[in-house]
């Protein structure tokens, strides 16, 4: 048993430790081929190769972590069962020698050995539940990570449609250094359609994006029935 013991301690680290690089390997080459997927056109307008290239190294990194994790459980579970079967030659070993010497009958040793061996099968068990359950553990707390991922906040009030205007009052974007827009003043009444004109680059897209809430990043006050836009639930 503490043979046993010292395998699941060793080995369990080990196979948390390569799971937990599994996992992240895994979400990788999801994430890499989702990219690939979704921006078919763009990877056939460049050149594919260095998409798949780098493909290929995610797979190959990929492939490396799944040999390790299989190494190392296949070298525990057989490092088990060597000792468990080991163990157990021992004991017949001894036991006979003592059935020889007229100690023991041989029913007692068997009915003995009967029970060594039940053992040996849940102690079998209870260790490769155990290995798995330290593999698990890098999943569960990748799970929690991702639950706990902080939520955007929302404790506006809910939009219900717009009733009279839209107003821009004295709005500027910055982003970094640059200055996107500059001081808009504009007003929109309900059903009103206006053109924007500008060059591109010019900021049209910007001006249009703050009212989703893509853009919060802005000085100035924008006006929904002369209500702050920050006011409202971003969540419709
Ligand atoms: N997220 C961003 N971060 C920094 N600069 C940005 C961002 N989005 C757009 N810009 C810059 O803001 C300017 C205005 O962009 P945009 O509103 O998309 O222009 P338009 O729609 O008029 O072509 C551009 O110079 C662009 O490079
Ligand atoms: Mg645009």
């Amino acid at each position: 048993m503490p043979v046993l013991a010292f395998a699941l301690q060793y080995f369990g680290e080990k196979r948390k430790k390569y799971s937990k690089k599994l996992q992240e390997s895994f979400s990788h080459y999801i994430q890499h081929l989702s990219q690939i997927v979704s921006g078919i056109e763009v990877v056939k307008l460049f050149r594919e190769k260095i998409f798949f290239r780098y493909f290929n190294r995610i797979n190959s990194d990929l492939l490396k972590r799944q040999k390790k994790n299989r190494f190392y459980e296949t070298v525990y579970l057989s490092s088990v069962e060597i000792v468990a079967y080991t163990a157990t030659a021992g004991i017949i070993f001894y036991g006979g020698v003592r059935i020889i010497k007229g100690e023991i009958t041989a029913g007692d040793f068997f009915s003995f050995l009967g029970g060594v061996l039940i053992l040996v099968n849940s102690l079998q068990t209870l260790q490769r539940g155990a290995i798995n359950l330290k593999a698990l553990t890098p999943v569960v707390d990748r799970i929690k990570y991702v639950l706990n991922l902080p939520v955007e906040e929302d404790k506006g009030k809910e939009f219900e449609g717009l009733k009279e205007s839209i107003t821009y009052r004295d709005v500027s974007v910055k982003m970094g250094e640059n200055l996107l827009l500059e001081n808009i003043n504009l007003k929109l009444k309900k059903g009103e359609k206006i053109g924007i004109v500008g060059a591109t680059g010019s900021g049209k897209s910007t001006l249009v994006k703050i009212l989703p809430a893509l853009i919060t990043e802005y000085s100035g006050e924008v006006l929904i029935d002369g209500v702050e836009l920050r006011e409202y639930s971003v969540f419709l």
